[in-house]
């Protein structure tokens, strides 16, 4: 943890594993109420991403940066170009252990910025050499997901005859919003943002505030803000089927996924079905593949979810304690020697 000496903004970087390859996590610029806040959130995202790493079959291990905002408001545009900077050379300090790319509050641009300091940096824009944004292989990999579990556990009813809830309408959000208005869904969205209400309009979808969409009856209910929404109170106070979406770190504690799978809600992990930014960057960016081979990586999701839910049931365990015994699993096989892993990503 710093205080960037350019913009006087505290910036920290969590390395949480580097076991199957250098550490990999997106950049978050946001405020919290304190820098410990911003500190506990960047240990707990940097957790997530070694899982999801992990359970994508990636070469790396998981890290996170988050630079804590001081006050409510943006940053002024020098200085946040300043911050910008003062991350790339923390980057660069890591000396290789540690990627980026981005995250809530960032985005291919801001990755150009950063890019002055350091190479380790995923999703620049394409016309300079990145894999551009990464909210659309993200929102493709939780429509590979929600496609699955259509059929995996709706017993491939019709999305015309499914009710939908999708919870934020950011970069990711909106994009799984209109994939699933296009194919017929009976749509919900959500926002804080009131002023989203106009693309639900354009959609044709219904309208709900935030604190009523988390608990109105759903088949799904799709998770795309920032993550904690799931805690014991509000899963007492549930009534979907399943849950799914691209938010990272949804359940507020590991206990939760229990509570979840104990009132028979299904809940896809989020480190599965939230993989796709990650994997279609490394895709194009280390292992140079071409667009369409990469979105056919990203489409594999479907088939780690089923993986996931397919071990979860075989052991009588909630796919969040599969999902972690699995992440476990790779990680330990890998440190005792597994063929292949770690070997492919060099640090470089
Ligand atoms: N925001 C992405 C995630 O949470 C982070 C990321 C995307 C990192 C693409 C690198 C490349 O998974």
């Amino acid at each position: 943890m710093i205080t960037g000496p350019r913009s006087g903004v505290t910036i920290v970087v969590v390395i949480d594993s580097t076991v199957l390859g250098p550490a990999l996590g997106g950049c978050r610029i946001t405020s919290y109420p304190t820098w410990n806040d911003g500190l506990d959130d960047a240990v707990r995202l940097a957790a997530a991403m070694s899982e999801k790493a992990a359970l994508s079959g990636l070469h790396h291990g998981g890290g996170k940066t988050v630079a804590v905002l001081p006050g409510d408001g943006p940053l002024p545009a020098d200085r946040r170009v300043d911050l910008l900077h003062d991350i790339g050379d923390l980057v660069q300090a890591q000396q290789g252990r540690y990627w980026t790319g981005p995250d809530v509050g960032t985005s291919p641009d801001d990755m150009a910025v950063i890019a002055a300091g350091t190479h380790r940096v995923f999703c620049r824009p394409r016309h300079l050499g990145g894999s551009g944004d990464s909210s659309g292989p993200t929102a493709t990999g939780t429509l590979a997901a929600l496609d699955h579990l259509r059929r995996r556990v709706l017993a491939g009813r019709g999305w015309d005859t499914i009710a939908v809830t999708v919870l934020g309408l950011g970069r990711v959000g909106s994009r799984i919003a209109a994939a699933l208005a296009g194919r017929g869904a009976r749509l919900t969205v959500s926002d804080v943002a009131a002023d989203r209400q106009d693309l639900a309009a354009r959609l044709g979808a219904r309208w709900s505030p935030p604190e009523e969409a988390l608990t109105a009856p759903a088949d799904i209910l799709v998770p795309a803000a920032t993550g904690g929404l799931l805690t014991a109170a509000v899963v007492d106070r549930l009534s979907c089927r399943v849950i799914a979406g691209p938010a990272n770190n949804q359940l507020d504690d590991p206990a939760t996924g229990d509570l979840l799978h104990a009132r028979g809600i299904l809940w896809a992990p989020d480190t599965v079905v939230s993989a796709g930014g990650v994997v279609y960057a490394t895709a194009v960016e280390i292992d140079h593949l071409p667009h369409d081979d990469a979105v056919h990586r990203v489409h594999q999701i479907a088939g780690r979810l089923d993986d996931v839910l397919t071990a979860a049931q075989q052991h009588d365990l909630s796919p969040a304690a599969a999902a972690r015994q699995l992440a476990r699993r790779r990680l330990r096989g890998s440190a005792a020697g597994e063929q292949g892993a770690g070997q492919r990503t060099r640090i470089h």
